[in-house]
């Protein structure tokens, strides 16, 4: 059997990591700056989280939701400790597309409606509802349609008024649009979704599975717009490669026995590693570090000349080049050893670094970025 090959990939095979640093098969070092598409928080193999996990594998790894498994309680308290969400309810599950199907669907049992509001640029995943909610139209299969979802302009406040009624089950968005490249919701926009989902009895989510966890320098990213959505879902960085989702639950939403299920979500082995995660998130203050480190960022970029916009918050950070960034991303990794993501606009390019990564790893970075855009200047 082959694979089916839908990944275009690069020619290099990663056999080794530490923190930010990946090595191939032929030793050469490389900087990870793309945190694996924004999935490595706290730094690949940190060793508080290879403990816990190898050490939960030597007790037991698996076995069904139908018995108790007091770790999931601990990762749901920590989780609402760390985040400020303590008095929300966690369903677990093993992927943010999952983690966004399951907040549609308790929205639509909570108001019994259909119409979801979501912006253009926005991409939730790839699972049936999750596709058509994202704004992407070759990803879309004829099964995966759906008329009752409604795409409307991202801080366009009037849209969005004209859009909202008493028909609308749920407003999506994420916390910072990543695929789209890296654009942040304002602040009053934010605050309109949430006075009108409460007008007209809506529930508004927040897709926190790209920009929560830290990376945005706050637990998540709409906490910068102190409004507190419904419905928070959560994935990527929660178990820093080990594959674990979370729905986070207002206490409006009530439980019933079979409304949502699953065989693999919430497994020791991914409650131990996100566990592990937040353990090492709060040690070592990595919310601050991602706070402080990206607002230097930031600033250093927006002095490099032939940049077009710097736009993001924290670590999660989008670079506006006046060309395709595909040359410039590739000789960032095959000349100077650095990875770095793309975005579905082509002239984007985004930085997604563990939060832990060092400020030296960052002027590595910003040395290398500036003599490529210098070359792009001059070609
Ligand atoms: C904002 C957002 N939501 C959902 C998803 C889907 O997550 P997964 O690939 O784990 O299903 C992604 C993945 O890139 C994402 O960026």
């Amino acid at each position: 059997m082959k694979l089916f090959d839908v990944y275009p990939l690069y020619d290099i095979t990663p056999v080794k990591a530490s923190g930010s640093r990946l090595w191939d098969a032929q030793g050469k070092e490389y900087l990870d700056l793309y945190g694996g598409h924004a999935v490595i928080s706290i730094g690949h193999s940190h060793p508080h989280y290879v403990q816990r996990i190898t050490e939960q594998l030597n007790q037991i790894g698996f076995y069904s939701n139908a018995v108790k498994m007091p770790l999931q309680e601990e990762l749901a308290y920590k989780l609402g400790e760390l985040s400020g969400y303590t008095d929300y309810a966690l369903f677990l599950s093993n992927s943010g597309a999952e983690a966004n199907e399951n907040a549609l669907k308790v929205a639509s049992f909570y108001n019994g409606r259909k119409k979801v509001l979501v912006l253009k640029n926005s991409f939730h995943g790839r699972t049936s509802l999750a596709v058509a909610a994202t704004d992407n139209p070759k990803i879309v299969a004829p099964v995966n349609e759906a008329e009752f979802i409604q795409f409307i302009p991202i801080n366009d406040e009037q849209a969005l008024s004209e859009a909202m009624d008493e028909t609308v089950c749920a407003v999506m968005l994420e916390g910072i649009q990543g695929v789209g490249g890296i654009h942040v919701p304002s602040v009053s926009y934010l605050q309109k979704v949430r006075s009108l989902c409460d007008q007209f009895g809506s529930v508004m989510i927040l897709d926190e599975v790209q920009s929560g966890y830290g990376r945005s320098g706050y637990f998540f990213a709409h906490q910068y717009a102190e409004v507190k959505p419904d419905i928070i879902t959560v994935a990527k960085g929660m178990g820093n490669g080990f594959p674990v989702a979370g729905t986070l639950l207002s206490p409006k939403f009530e439980a019933k026995h079979g409304m949502l299920g699953t065989t693999f979500g919430g497994n020791y082995l991914a409650s131990a590693a996100a566990i592990a995660v937040l353990e090492v998130i709060k040690e070592e203050n990595l919310i601050q570090h991602s706070a402080e480190l990206g607002a230097y960022t930031i600033e250093q970029l927006k002095g490099i000349s032939g940049i077009t916009e710097v736009r993001g918050m924290g670590l999660m950070i989008g670079i506006s080049l006046p060309y395709s960034s595909a040359a410039v991303r590739k000789n960032l990794l095959m000349e100077h050893g650095i990875f770095t993501g793309s975005a579905s606009d082509p002239n984007t390019l985004r930085l997604l670094p563990a939060l832990n990564v060092s400020k030296a790893d960052i002027d590595t970075f910003l040395d290398a970025l500036k003599s490529e855009v210098m070359k792009g200047q001059a070609s």
